[in-house]
């Protein structure tokens, strides 16, 4: 294996000043792990807009909820690495998390209002904090150029993106789209929950927002009717329980009555006892 593996932030710091130094441009891909071909898509992206390319893998404690699946969340780190190291990228950083939550670690990034108390923010209260501290720390340690996430996390990027701006970081930010299995199903990490039955009915996610977006595109641009059409066909899946189907514009994630510009249409379901999400953007 040709990949760097680091540990510590010392690693990453004195390695990301010698690219530096070389004028080499840093890419940034942070991630959780139990990677997929989601995750290698960014990957793919990353090198194309990058001299060097540092992926991290981390189970970030801060994001996840007390009764949320942390402890459970799959972790595969060699397997890991060998695919980060076949798709190219050069350094991986892989830290404990008393190197990343030192004892006395006290400082959060909190991004306020209708960015995070929506949404995934509202089932999930300290989340998008524990997002944004986490990714805030990232980029710092990696001093990168330009950092690189997916469209399947719509609320984060957007998250990331104002706290970016506002904090007048430099670090660009860039959108992935969607990485989707032949059958429509978006990748994520906590697919490997599902059976291969509940698989098959987690389609009715990705069918669903098809069918908005059809609609759409024959001229329903009525919010109420485009969700309407989103939560009749999740509840033609009984193992289907749905948290929230919204249409908000989108990057600003204003409420609209009407989709004029921009607009993302965004859902999480339950399948079984896993939450997934999914989303498209209607645009004109
Ligand atoms: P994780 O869920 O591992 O996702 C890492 C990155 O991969 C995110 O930017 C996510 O949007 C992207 N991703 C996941 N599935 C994807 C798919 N099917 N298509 C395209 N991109 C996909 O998101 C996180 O980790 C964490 O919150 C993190 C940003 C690493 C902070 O801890």
């Amino acid at each position: 294996m040709n990949i760097k593996v680091f540990t510590t932030t010392k690693q990453v710091q004195d390695y990301a000043a010698h690219c530096k130094k070389n004028g080499q441009t840093i890419g940034l891909v942070p991630t959780m792990g139990a990677l997929h071909d989601g995750h290698l898509s960014l990957m793919k992206v990353a090198k194309e807009k990058s001299d060097i390319v540092i992926a991290s893998v981390f189970v970030n404690p801060v994001q996840f909820g007390p009764n949320e699946d942390y402890d459970a969340y799959p972790r595969q780190f060699e397997a890991d690495c060998q695919k980060l190291d076949q798709a190219g990228v050069d350094a991986v950083f892989h830290p404990a998390k008393e190197e990343m939550y030192p004892e006395g670690y006290t400082t959060y990034v909190t991004v306020d209002g209708s960015l995070t108390n929506r949404l995934c923010g509202a089932s999930r209260p300290g989340h998008f904090r524990g997002v944004a501290t986490v990714v805030t720390k990232l980029l710092n340690i990696t001093q990168a150029d330009r950092a690189f996430f997916g469209q399947k996390d719509a609320q984060q990027v957007v998250v990331i993106s104002r706290f970016v701006r506002d904090l007048n970081m430099t670090a660009q930010i860039e959108i992935v789209p969607i990485f989707r299995s032949a059958n429509g199903l978006a990748l994520s990490s906590r697919n490997v929950y599902l059976s291969a039955q509940e698989k098959n009915k987690a389609l009715v996610l990705s069918q669903s927002l098809q069918l908005a977006k059809e609609a759409y595109k024959k001229g329903e641009v009525k919010t109420s009717q485009l969700k309407n059409i989103v939560r009749a066909h999740l509840q033609t899946e009984a193992a289907a329980t749905v948290e929230y189907v919204e249409l908000y514009s989108f990057p600003d994630l204003n409420e609209i009555d009407e989709v004029r510009g921009k607009a993302l249409l965004a859902i999480a379901v339950k399948i079984g006892t896993v939450r997934l999400i999914d989303n498209i953007i209607l645009e004109a």
